[in-house]
């Protein structure tokens, strides 16, 4: 049987997506003041928050085995079936997950089930657009982007009232994910940064980066890009939702 993307890509993965400490107090604001959370697609342990009793549910054996021996204690489970009781937790998180659930739907539902007090979820709005790798060099994944991220309407009409950040991405992000790069367009030539992002295993990225490799050896990229090259950080659609159980 074909070994799972996670289970495959966990070295680069583990290599290139770390917590960003901004990233993460904006997560651990929003999880607030609870005494225990669940935090399904758990990966490596990123944005696990410290103050509070954390477990963690990921479907990918080696992310399981590689996980931070200070990492919480995890389960191996999917989203669309967590092994808990009706509320089991303060709070459930999910990060950058949602995107890989074969049916979104039933894994927010579950969410919901298990969560007492919240859900807080990070995620890209497929709605979004304007960043310069999948507008100018990579627009497959806008494609794809629509068809596996849940729109905001939809992750309302699943959870009921949201409250929707946007979630700048600082311009020396530390982790690794798709729009972390915006201002150091040359991390996207290097294959273990690749690696790192699920997108570029779903498309034919060659030609895209070979543009981008030239456009940046010519400037080209530096012209048509000179005023972001200013900005602390910028916002490209991703997105902390919280929903209150009620
Ligand atoms: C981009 S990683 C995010 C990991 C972690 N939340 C983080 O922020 O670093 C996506 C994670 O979702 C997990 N995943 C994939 N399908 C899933 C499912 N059906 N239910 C729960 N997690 C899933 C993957 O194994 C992977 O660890």
């Amino acid at each position: 049987m074909m070994r799972g993307l996670y289970d495959r890509i966990t070295a680069a993965y583990a290599a290139h997506r770390r917590p960003d400490p901004r990233i993460a107090a904006k997560i651990a604001a929003a999880v607030g003041r609870c005494d225990s959370v669940v935090n399904v697609g758990a990966g490596l342990g990123a944005y696990e928050p410290k103050h509070c009793a954390v477990l963690a549910v990921e479907p990918s054996f080696e992310m399981l085995r590689r996980r931070p021996r200070a990492a919480a204690p995890a389960v191996q489970a999917v989203a669309g079936r967590l092994p808990f009781k009706n509320g089991s937790f303060d709070a459930a998180l999910a990060v950058l997950t949602i995107h890989h659930w074969p049916d979104w739907r039933a894994g927010l539902a579950e969410l919901r089930r298990v969560a007492r007090q919240r859900v807080v979820i990070v995620t890209y709005d497929p709605e979004h657009s304007g960043f310069w790798l999948v507008e100018d060099y990579l627009p497959e994944i806008r494609t794809i982007d629509r068809r596996i991220f849940p729109s905001l309407r939809d992750f309302e009409s699943e959870l009921g009232p949201l409250t929707v950040d946007a979630l700048p991405v600082p311009a020396d992000c530390v982790d690794g994910f798709l729009g972390a790069y915006w201002r150091r367009p040359a991390e996207y030539l290097q294959p273990s940064v690749r690696e790192a992002i699920s997108s570029f295993s779903q498309i034919d990225w060659r030609d895209g980066i070979e543009r981008l490799r030239v456009d940046l050896s010519t400037g080209r990229w530096s012209e048509r890009n000179r005023a972001l090259l200013e900005l602390a950080e910028l916002d490209i659609g991703y997105r902390l939702i919280e929903a209150r159980c009620s």
